[in-house]
């Protein structure tokens, strides 16, 4: 196969993994919030403040972000996968939220007008875009002083997570992510500059039965990179190494960990 075959092939099957989620995902994942925290005291000066969220999914963390932020903030919300709008959609009005705009789009070609963003955030998505595309989009759309938030997981956070841990061959079948200095590389080419990083550790418990309802519903995109004979084996042998691992099936606690990237023109 060409590598452009290729590359459509992954993005056909990224979007179709998203449309069949999209109902389900809100629930399927875990939703922090520190990282929005840090946002808002990070923009506390400002007074109107213009977000795209990029690869907004079903609106999690949109919602999180307009009720930290309440009146002082508009948001547009872009995803290239109509389902996950749709369910954004909902998800926003129920929570009587009114400010946002819902965005069909994609990262490498941003529906939004040149310097007219104070903030840009992305949140678990940056792994799916054409980064350097991506980054070209946001130094134009971004005011002078507007600044991009990277929220992400290292592909050595991924490594340690109890999915990277225990699951056979996630973390190698995850070659998506990046490491901090390949982000640094990218915002560098396009003439950006990375202003901070924080890492935000946390604390998760769990039982069995929910990590494996997690993973049978590919909450994470990576599991709809396995074929289906070998998702089941290696769900089999993480069940296993779970089991050998933690003495109580019912609380089993690990530490995940995440990077934010503050990143200015
Ligand atoms: C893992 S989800 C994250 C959703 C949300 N930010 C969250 O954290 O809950 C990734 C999202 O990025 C979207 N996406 C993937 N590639 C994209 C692209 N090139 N342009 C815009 N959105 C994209 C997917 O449709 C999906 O909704």
């Amino acid at each position: 196969m060409s590598i452009i075959k290729e590359i459509l092939a992954v993005e056909k099957n990224t979007n179709s993994h998203f449309s069949k989620i999209a109902s389900t995902y809100r629930n399927l994942r875990t939703t922090d919030s520190e990282h929005i925290q840090y946002i808002k005291n990070n923009l506390e000066k400002k007074s109107e403040i213009n977000i795209a969220d990029v690869g907004c999914g079903d609106g999690r963390y949109s919602l999180e972000l307009l009720r930290c932020l309440k009146d002082r903030c508009y948001i547009c919300c872009i995803d290239s996968n109509g389902e996950m709008l749709m369910h954004l959609k909902d998800y926003l009005t129920e929570n009587n939220t009114t400010n946002f705009c819902v965005r069909p789009g994609n990262a490498s070609k941003l529906p939004l007008e040149n310097d007219t963003m104070d903030c840009i955030v992305t949140f678990n998505a940056i792994h799916h875009f054409d980064i350097q595309k991506f980054l070209v989009e946001v130094r134009e759309c971004l005011k002078d002083d507007g600044h991009l938030f990277v929220y992400t997981r290292l592909r050595s956070q991924n490594r340690k997570s109890i999915w990277g841990e225990y699951f056979p061959i996630f973390a190698d079948t995850e070659d998506r992510l990046y490491e901090l200095s390949e982000l640094e590389q990218h915002t560098q080419n396009v003439g950006m500059n990375i202003r901070s990083t924080k890492t935000f550790t946390h604390l998760r418990t769990s039982t069995l039965d929910r990590l494996t309802h997690q993973a049978q519903n590919h909450h994470y995109s990576t599991f709809s990179l396995y074929d289906q004979e070998t998702f089941d084996e290696s769900l089999k042998i993480f069940q296993q190494n779970i089991k050998k691992n933690f003495r109580n099936l019912e609380k089993i606690t690990w530490h995940d960990e995440n990077i934010l990237l503050e990143i200015e023109k």
